[in-house]
């Protein structure tokens, strides 16, 4: 198991995203995605649940939103957010990689600023190929990696391809 960040860094996270999302609306993003309603989705390293909660509210009571942590602040900070906003379709998930969903489940990943964290990303994209449904998306966005990086590191095994890149978003397809 991977070890999570110390509950101090990940609280001045939760404090500076806070400032992040006043700039740079999470909802834009999110919306670039192209959720549609009674989408599953799977926010992996969701971190306070900026995304998550956005996602919920897109895809609607018919769909579900699966918000993925290694840390339990994560989890305790997207179940508060959902229980204050009245969301029922959020579900969380305190892993390192393993996700427990069934295969070909999910219609949208999204992996935004977690993939430079990740000692075992070539796992976890494994793992994030086997849910995703056929023709599944793979939202991301990690800006701690230079743009070749990005595309040759989610391509290079041949799980996912790319679609498009708008200025943050790159959208992947499953293969
Ligand atoms: C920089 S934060 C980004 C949070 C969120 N995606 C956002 O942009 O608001 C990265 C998050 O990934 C989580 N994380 C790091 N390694 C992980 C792993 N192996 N599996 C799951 N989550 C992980 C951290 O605990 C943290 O909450």
């Amino acid at each position: 198991m991977a070890e999570p960040m110390s509950s101090s860094h990940f609280r001045m996270m939760k404090f500076f995203f806070k400032i992040r999302d006043l700039f740079r609306s999470p909802r834009k993003l999110v919306d670039e995605i192209g959720i549609k309603s009674g989408d599953k989705i799977l926010d992996y390293g969701c971190g306070p649940g900026s995304y998550s909660i956005i996602a919920a509210e897109m895809t609607g009571e018919s769909g579900k939103v699966h918000a993925l942590d290694i840390h339990p602040l994560a989890i305790k900070s997207v179940k508060k957010k959902a229980l204050k906003k009245g969301l029922t379709n959020i579900e969380t998930i305190q892993t390192d990689c393993g996700t427990s969903l069934e295969d070909q489940s999910i219609d949208v990943v999204m992996m935004f600023d977690v993939f430079h964290d990740l000692e075992n990303g070539k796992q976890v994209l494994k793992e994030m190929h086997r849910i995703l449904k056929t023709n599944g998306k793979l939202a991301f966005d990690d800006h701690h990696l230079e743009d070749g990086e990005i595309r040759s590191r989610i391509t290079e095994d041949g799980l996912f391809t790319l679609e498009k890149k708008d200025a943050h978003l790159y959208l992947f397809r499953k293969t």
